[in-house]
């Protein structure tokens, strides 16, 4: 709801409020919703702002510059007008929230030169979040230069606020990490072309509220955290101004990409209200709220090596154990046995696929399960038809040796033959597969940025903008097709790809152990419908630990379930259990899907409990380390309702216990974990956990 008084507007959502004065660009207020009727005018001197520019005493940095025409910086933007939609305005060419919510536009003029500056509110009541967008329209008669244009300002005030981010590097994605930044800056950036595997663009400030902010972007991002002398804190997010310079023509416009932000009282609250907002206003299509297969996937069962029988064995297999979708990982297309080749050629091996994809995919759904397959496209290996055919294909500088990772090149996406090049060659692959599901993957970061007639400074926001304009496509094309987005694991998990890919391969880190801090940080802003998680073999491929199947199981359950492994080479007892892991999966998938999922924290102990409306949970705790003769693990449930009662049953085993709501949120309760010596014996990496299933028994 938004409502005006004079030149104030507040914007309520349930929970919250923000109040703005749009004639000085103050913000007011912003926190836990307060009643109508305050005029403000107690806290107005606090100085707080939505936007800013040089020009002024301010020294903080600023969320717009603009390079005037005759090389001065000063903008001084003039309130001009507000204006409030019933229906949230679309942002072109760019991936944006959708759905039902009230907006307010604001524009600012620059007396001088004529540039104006627009912030727009969307206020989404269902999830107390709120979208914020802003852009900037040369009205000048003269071309101007956009040095940097923030989506985000939000002035809070304190200087004892924790910063907390979601940091880490190829698989160890988003482990929180928090500090004080005391009076400083400080920033979290990405500068690779990503949003990357080291800072992903969630940002959350904790003082005596939890506020969150996040980006629908997939590129370089920025957050700012400045705090000054006179105790205000200012946040930024935005575009990444690193290398950033875009030259406006008369009457052009620039979007920048749309943020988030919400507020509450804790972060359990704040997670809640993200989760919300990404599963209503960011994943769309087909698959929202649609409850997702279980697949299994042949990547860390055979790498490179396979063959049509290979893979019809492993369909065969897997679909015995209940699996849905089987899909076809690296390996399939041009010559490509490793990673040196191949990658443009989106065409069949037809050694390895046994005379083509078509036969392949068809042979897979023999088995009853759906055909999936893995697309690598906005990369070029040198060695490939592709290159020897269209080498200006590459993004690559003329005269200079090209950066190579994991022995690629890119594909300079901010050229349109390129971008349609790359629609023909995913619709073909789609089309002649009939495949349901795309797992597609972007395995290495942007080095040498140049495009023939693209200006360096343009560079990495265009490539950008040439990827969405193809997912647009790709999207419009094949609504029923299931996108899964990856980069080398997680290195592109973001609101941005989320607006495409309804889930996201979290990491390629699939040790259980390790898994539960890099699913722990991602769910402070993504819903579990939103992160693939894969049971795999043990040893573990890429950390050596053997964890409990049960244990790989009951981690993998926090997200999309999925598993990674060859099921040819398990065990009778493996498949067995594997078996009674996906019917148990199957029948309380919607649960542990769509539900309410809230980290658990406690004594020795992390995990999850997702919790449905009808008050069934699944709740599951991993001891952390352990230590002969530990202390009990112990745990506090969350999301239950104090009064009502519950039982809780221990899973594979007949323990039951009957507890209220309350009890089971305020007492340390002892978790019933495998015994640690026997696991140790068996698995050294030795991760214990348990798994309960709590029902509603009385209101
Ligand atoms: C990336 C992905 C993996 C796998 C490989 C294939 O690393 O994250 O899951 O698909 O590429 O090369």
């Amino acid at each position: 709801m938004i409502k005006k008084n004079g030149t104030v507007y507040r914007l309520n959502t349930p929970n919250t409020t923000l109040v703005l004065q749009a004639d000085t660009a103050q913000i007011l207020y912003y926190g836990a919703r307060l009643p109508a009727g305050d005029a403000f005018a107690a806290v107005a001197p606090l100085g707080r702002r939505f936007f800013s520019a040089p020009g002024t005493n301010d020294y903080t940095e600023c969320s717009v510059i603009v390079e005037h025409a005759d090389g001065s910086f000063a903008s001084q933007f003039l309130f001009s007008r507000a204006k409030t939609y019933t229906e949230k305005p679309v942002l072109p060419d760019l991936p944006s929230s959708y759905g039902e919510g009230r907006s307010l536009e604001l524009k600012y003029t620059d007396p001088v030169t004529r540039v104006s500056l627009y912030i727009q509110y969307t206020v989404f009541e269902d999830s107390d979040v709120i979208a914020v967008s802003s852009r900037v329209v040369n009205g000048s008669k003269k071309p101007v230069r956009l040095r940097r244009l923030m989506s985000l300002q939000c002035d809070l005030i304190g200087t004892e606020q924790e910063v907390v981010t979601f940091n880490g590097t190829w698989a160890r994605e988003r482990h929180k990490t928090s500090r004080q930044v005391g009076r400083g800056i400080f920033i979290n950036d990405s500068k690779g072309g990503s949003s990357s595997h080291e800072r992903n663009p969630f940002l959350l400030i904790k003082g005596k509220e939890v506020y969150g902010f996040n980006l629908v972007y997939s590129g370089n991002h920025k957050e700012v955290a400045e705090c000054g002398e006179s105790g205000r804190m200012r946040v930024l997010t935005g575009l990444n101004d690193y290398l950033f310079d875009w030259t406006l023509a008369p009457g052009e416009s620039f979007y920048a990409p749309e943020a988030v932000m919400a507020c509450a009282p804790d972060e359990d609250a704040l997670s809640a209200r993200m989760h919300a907002f990404v599963a209503e206003h960011i994943v769309r299509g087909k698959w929202k709220k649609r409850e997702r297969p279980v697949l299994f996937n042949n990547w860390e069962g055979t790498y490179f090596d396979f063959n049509a029988e290979k893979i019809e064995e492993m369909a065969r297999a897997a679909a015995a154990l209940g699996a849905e979708l089987f899909v076809l990982d690296d390996g399939w297309f041009g010559h490509r046995n490793d990673d040196t080749s191949s990658l443009g050629d989106w065409f069949d091996n037809v050694e390895k696929t046994g005379g083509g994809l078509a036969a392949l995919a068809e042979r897979v759904r023999a088995q009853g399960l759906s055909f999936g397959i893995w697309v690598e496209p906005e990369m070029i290996s040198e060695d490939s038809e592709l290159y020897r055919a269209r080498p200006n294909f590459a993004m690559k500088i003329p005269g200079r040796e090209p950066f190579r990772m994991r022995n690629q090149l890119m594909l300079n996406m901010a050229d349109e033959r390129v971008q349609n090049y790359v629609v023909r060659a995913v619709t073909d692959v789609l089309s002649r597969s009939g495949a349901a599901y795309v797992k597609w993957d972007y395995n290495r970061s942007m080095t040498d940025c140049f495009g023939k007639g693209i200006a360096g400074g343009e560079y990495f926001h265009r490539y950008m903008l040439g990827l969405y304009r193809v997912l647009f496509k790709l999207q419009k094309r094949f609504p029923a097709v299931l996108f899964e987005g990856c980069a080398g694991g997680g290195g592109r998990f973001d609101l941005g790809m989320l607006c495409f890919f309804p889930q996201i391969w979290t990491s390629d880190d699939t040790d259980a152990r390790e898994r539960i801090a890099i699913q722990e940080g991602t769910s402070y802003a993504y819903p579990q419908s939103a992160m693939g998680a894969h049971v795999s073999a043990c040893p573990n491929h890429q950390t050596g630990n053997s964890n409990p199947m049960a244990a790989r199981f009951n981690v993998a359950c926090g997200g999309v379930l999925g598993y990674e492994l060859d099921p040819c080479a398990l065990t009778e007892g493996e498949r067995a259990e594997i078996a009674e892991q996906i019917a148990f999966y199957k029948e309380h998938r919607r649960l542990l899907q769509f539900g309410q999922q809230y980290r658990l924290e406690g004594e020795n102990a992390a995990g999850f409990i997702t919790v449905a409306r009808d008050g069934t949970a699944v709740a599951v705790v991993n001891a952390l380390h352990y230590s002969p003769a530990e202390p009990p693990v112990t745990v506090r449930f969350k999301g239950l309702e104090p009064s009502a009662v519950y039982e809780v049953r221990l899973c594979g085993s007949e323990r039951t216990c009957t507890a209220t709501g309350a009890l089971l949120m305020q007492a340390d309760i002892p978790v019933p974990l495998p015994d640690a010596v026997q696991t140790m014996r068996e698995n050294s990496g030795c991760l214990r956990s348990a798994m309960f299933l709590l029902k509603r028994v009385r209101a």
